[in-house]
């Protein structure tokens, strides 16, 4: 059994994987007391701290407890836990109290979808059970599930809550986190996925100091600056070993994430929707559910930690056609055209990548309206017939006669002031009257909290989804919220726009992943401005930068698959020099990087040299051979590229029967000592031949005695080894 309760000591013990997740009922609150590698034992209780501390609250008079240093699962405001709480209410009579106590609980087989918002799932109720627990406080009607799902493969547990309103008067939400969970020690390091556009999800790592250290987004999504993870490091653990405790949050708009460690050393993590610029209406009956966080524990640190999220998340968040098969080599038009292309121009480069092995052609921006440039036309999403005279359907008709599918780039949540749309409905977007709307990359954002506008958007994209043959869509994002407020709401509501803006975007996915199930989405945010579980539950892969330079990529590739499955990560091989940061790269590195995930280019052949066709439709083939290993095997970092010159990953197949190294070094340096790659999640027992290079060795010999680091000439080199055994 996954989870128990032990009736008489009031004890849930949640096993998810190998790993325990302890509760106990003690003083009337719901006290946690561990999370980690499975233990015998379970009763914790010891566990509870008890002490006389002069200066707490007198919350349990006659005990030695106080809410001031008790670890509650689900802490509130205002009775002496004066740390950070997990929600806030505002009742009616402008009170913000709330003491929710245990009223029961269940534990049931499976995992119940969230209502509105995207999750985990299991596909067969045994994979998973799950415990809600029932917390009232009578005094204002106010009933918090808090729903937990242990799962039985992963280390994995998905906590989520449920406020409902059994008053006769409204409950204002002021802070409704997802979970909330007090470490009783603060002996870690942070790590968080941090940076900008163009260097998306760079590893930064702090140590924890006494004090509220926090990630967020206030931009209402994801955002490239954070990502919505944190992941807290035992000191002494390292890549592989010691424990690591994940905290990913499956949603797509403002979040927060915070650890404070407090006067007596504990850490309290939380997640959630930011509580900044928010706030929830709860009329009488009305229910509100938070969206879920995924937490994960490794005792194989960082390593441990990743596969688990990579499993988990290619395997049971992302859905559909897609999510078990193998991903297309794609060209994309976008670097080689930008907005400057007709039929003629896009079939040339398809025709061109075709011969060298490219399974599927995207047209990119451009190719609706009247857009010829950045400033026109998001909205109006019909064919630009100077530059596709027969539409999408004749592109695609084409295409599909090259021997390649097709697919498309669209940019639903915006609207341009200058487009049909804007002119026909000024109302629709985002915005406060009387204030200023100000636009990024010259547009602004649909009103995606409005039903009408968000049912817009669902037939006009039913419509260019079923005008050609689509296989593909890329979905971008390229702006922040400004101005957030929509002409629909009450004024009392306006505080929900933000988050029923990002409900709204969800419901569109629903219904049109659902109406157009052969369709492979990819999500995009002017490159990794979403890259987010919420997103991943709908979309299966992502564009995860606008950086296109090989080694700026890599280490977005690095930082990304902390948390990311590499078959969620598409790579595009562009030009040199690059365009975003003029670095010249070998093409072979260039090649190498994008083989590392999904493999693609934004490039004009027309422009490659025969050596350099030579070398795309070799390597083109190569990956195909290597695909299944890169996109389904297991992942492990050797070397960070935030750590040194060189960057190291290895892909191994499930059954350990083959994988494959990549290997990038920035910069070259003369007479440089010799070095040893350990090679990693090998068999020790098989004999691995390393394919063109005449050499075998076992398994144990690669990992413990490793190999010579592979020779690379110049800046900016790299290498590939596959390792097939017998
Ligand atoms: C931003 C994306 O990240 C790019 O790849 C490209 O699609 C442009 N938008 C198009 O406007």
């Amino acid at each position: 059994m996954a989870i128990t309760f032990d009736k008489d000591k009031g004890i849930f013990k949640l096993r998810a994987g190998s790993s325990d997740y302890v509760i106990k009922l003690a003083w009337g609150d719901l006290v946690h007391l561990y999370w980690g590698k499975a233990v015998t034992d379970a009763d914790l209780s010891p566990f509870i701290r008890q002490a006389i501390r002069v200066y707490s609250p007198d919350t349990h008079p006659g005990e030695f407890v106080s809410y001031d240093f008790l670890p509650l699962e689900y802490p509130f405001y205002g009775t002496g836990d004066f740390r950070q709480p997990a929600f806030q209410v505002q009742t009616s009579d402008g009170y913000r109290l709330a003491e929710p106590k245990y009223q029961g609980h269940s534990i049931t087989k499976g995992k119940p979808a969230l209502d509105g918002l995207p999750a985990t799932y299991v596909e067969n109720a045994d994979e998973a059970e799950t415990l809600v627990i029932d917390m009232f406080d009578p005094l204002i009607g106010l009933r918090v599930l808090l729903s937990y799902t242990a799962f039985e493969r992963y280390n994995a547990v998905a906590r989520s809550v449920k406020f409902i309103n059994e008053s006769a008067s409204n409950i204002k939400l002021l802070r409704a986190l997802s979970f909330s969970l007090d470490f009783m020690n603060c002996d870690f390091e942070m790590l968080q996925l941090s940076g900008s556009w163009g260097r998306e999800r760079h590893i930064h790592k702090r140590p924890l100091v006494p004090g509220t250290q926090s990630i967020e987004s206030r931009r209402g999504v994801s955002s490239h600056q954070q990502n919505p993870f944190i992941a807290l490091l035992k000191k002494d653990s390292t890549e592989d070993t010691g424990d690591v405790h994940g905290f990913s949050l499956v949603y797509s708009g403002s979040f927060l994430g915070s650890v404070e460690v407090d006067q007596y050393d504990y850490t309290r993590v939380a997640m959630g929707i930011n509580p900044f610029d928010f706030g929830w209406t709860l009329e009488p009956g009305e229910k509100f559910q938070t969206p879920e966080a995924v937490l994960v524990y490794s005792d194989s640190g960082l390593t441990g930690m990743s596969q688990t999220y990579h499993e988990l998340y290619s395997k049971r968040l992302c859905r559909g056609f897609y999510r078990d098969r193998e991903r297309p080599v794609c060209i994309n038009n976008w670097e080689a055209t930008y907005f400057a292309f007709n039929e003629e121009q896009l079939l040339g480069i398809a025709k061109d990548f075709k011969e060298l092995g490219a399974e599927i052609f995207v047209v990119d921006d451009g190719w609706f309206g009247q857009r010829n440039d950045d400033s026109s036309s998001l909205g109006d999403w019909f064919v630009n017939k100077e530059k596709l005279p027969g539409g999408l359907k004749s592109l695609g008709e084409k295409v599909l006669s090259l021997g390649m599918e097709f697919g498309v780039w669209v940019e639903p949540e915006m609207i341009s002031k200058n487009s049909e749309l804007y002119r026909a409905h000024p109302d629709w977007c985002i915005h406060a009257p009387g204030r200023r709307q100000t636009e990024s990359r010259n547009q602004l954002v649909l009103d995606l909290s409005r039903a009408d506008v968000c049912e817009y958007v669902i037939n006009v994209l039913s419509d260019v989804f079923s005008s050609a043959p689509i296989t593909y869509v890329k979905w971008d994002m390229n702006r922040s919220l400004t101005e957030i407020g929509s002409s629909l709401a009450t004024p009392e509501r306006q505080i929900e726009t933000a988050h029923r803006f990002v409900l709204g975007l969800y419901g569109i996915l629903d219904t049109l992943t659902a109406k157009f199930p052969h369709i492979l989405f990819e999500s995009c945010a002017s490159g990794g401005g979403r890259t987010d579980p919420g997103m991943l539950a709908y979309m299966p892969q992502t564009w995860i930068s606008d950086d296109t330079d090989a080694f700026e990529r890599i280490k977005i590739q690095h930082g990304t698959s902390i948390v990311y499955p590499p078959i969620s990560i598409e790579v595009h091989v562009s030009a040199s020099p690059n365009h975003q940061i003029h670095r010249m790269t070998p093409v072979m590195t260039r090649l190498h990087a994008g083989m590392a995930g999904n493999f693609g280019f934004e490039i004009d052949a027309s422009k490659l040299t025969s050596q350099e066709r030579e070398l795309i439709k070799t390597n083109i083939a190569l990956y195909k051979e290597i695909r299944p290993i890169v996109q389904f095997g297991r992942f492990y970092r050797i070397l960070s590229p935030f750590e040194g010159n060189e960057t190291a990953w290895i892909y191994v197949t499930e059954d350990k029967a083959k994988a494959v190294l990549f290997y990038f070094k920035k910069t070259a340096g003369a007479h440089e000592p010799f070095k040893i790659l350990k090679l990693k999640g090998l068999d020790q027992a098989k004999n691995y031949t390393l394919v063109g290079l005449n050499q075998s060795f076992s398994g144990d010999t690669l990992m413990n005695a490793g190999i010579n680091t592979p020779g690379v000439i110049g800046d900016f080199g790299s290498s590939m080894i596959r390792l097939y055994s017998e």
